[in-house]
């Protein structure tokens, strides 16, 4: 590694193949983990698809990669997503469901009813074709820049299987339960719910779709969002992450005024968020817009305006690659509270003036 040449595909590929896939034992491109691999003169990236449940297996690949590709001479940008697959289908859950087909057949099941939640005015999800996008990063800075406005603001953390606004708001603990309902945790001025407070992370993991959805719609419903005097005006919530039966359950049982969809300017992304726009459209919830997350020069740019324009929805910008949005999740302050004057923060107001109009 002591070549000044301009990096070659060869040897990131050299550098990442030195890092051991834990499941294999291969290394990281012989074994197909990293994929997707772009090099261009000064950058590379690639993406790193997992299944839900291994996704804390392949953080610390995540890193290593990052780090061992940050230290190649001449490299000024290095990107490395970790994405989790959708939900498996393969899970047959007879009786119960609509197969993704039917769906795009026009033929959706009838809704089943939910009540709305009580002293909420209005229900907005955030969602995505797959995980990794930064849905629930988006979901947390939405929420704050929406309080930001004056609004009362609660997010509701719907990926039971994989919750995270546990720690992207460091909240833990049960709430506590007062006249049948359970009281939401606060932070940063937002009510928050998630079923990371209700059980450990690891068993919701392999919660079953009855379940995870039995588990949603109680936090739905029996949280106290707001009271009589003292309404909710926006509750956003984190979806799950997928297209399938799972998440068409989830939808249909959740009454939501509109979604906002997120996705990476990667053409497989725009895939898994086209079909996302599809699935909230056939239960009739509107799509409020597109926003391209992780945006920037590695994996390029303008994919989701251009793929908004096609879906004739409307694109609510971009949000660049930074190290502070990702810092901001990881330490529980959400980057449009730890730094309200910056760019990202900016970005997130300009984002929240359209969904609260
Ligand atoms: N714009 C961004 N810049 C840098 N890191 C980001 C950005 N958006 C998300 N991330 C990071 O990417 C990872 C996945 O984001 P997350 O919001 O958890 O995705 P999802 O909810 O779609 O699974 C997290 O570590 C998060 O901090
Ligand atoms: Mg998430």
């Amino acid at each position: 590694m002591t070549d000044p040449a301009p990096l070659t595909k060869d040897a990131v590929v050299a550098v990442l193949d030195a890092i051991p896939d834990p499941k294999s034992g291969r290394g990281l491109v012989a074994s197909g983990v990293a994929q997707g691999l772009t090099v261009a003169a000064d950058r590379a990236g690639f993406v790193i698809e997992v299944a839900p449940s291994d996704t804390a297996l392949y953080a610390p690949v995540r890193d290593a990669a990052e780090a061992a590709l940050r230290a190649m001479p001449g490299m000024t940008r290095v990107s490395v997503i970790l994405t989790a697959e959708s939900a498996p289908a393969a899970r047959p859950r007879r009786g119960a469901g609509l197969s993704p087909a039917a769906v795009e057949q026009g033929r959706p099941r009838a809704p089943v009813p939910t009540d709305r939640p009580a002293h909420v005015r209005r229900v907005i999800a955030v969602a995505s074709g797959k995980g990794g996008v930064g849905k629930s990063t988006v979901a947390v800075n939405l929420a704050c820049a929406l309080a930001a406005r004056g609004l009362s603001v609660g997010i509701l953390d719907a990926d039971v299987h994989g919750p995270s606004i546990p720690t992207m708001l460091a909240l833990s603990g049960k709430p506590d339960y007062v006249d049948g309902m359970i009281e939401p945790h606060l932070a940063h001025g937002l009510k928050a719910m998630s079923v990371g407070f209700l059980t450990k992370a690891d068993d919701a993991m392999i919660w079953r779709g009855p379940m995870a959805s039995q588990a949603l719609t109680q936090m739905l419903t029996q949280t106290r969002w707001g009271t009589e005097h003292a309404p909710l005006d926006i509750l956003v919530v984190d979806m799950p992450p997928g297209t399938g039966d799972i998440q068409l359950t989830l939808i249909q049982k959740t009454p939501l005024d509109g979604v906002v969809i997120v996705s990476t300017p990667q053409e497989v992304a725009l895939a898994d968020a086209r079909r996302a726009h599809t699935l909230f459209t056939k239960v009739g919830v509107p799509t409020l817009g597109l926003i391209e997350n992780m945006s920037g020069d590695v994996f390029g740019r303008g994919g989701a305006e251009a793929e908004a324009a096609r879906l004739n929805i409307p694109y609510l910008g971009d949000l660049p690659l930074a190290a502070s949005v990702r810092q901001g999740g990881d330490a529980g302050v959400p980057v449009v509270v730890a730094d309200p004057d910056g760019e990202a923060a900016s970005r997130f107001a300009a984002i929240a003036k359209v969904v609260a109009a």
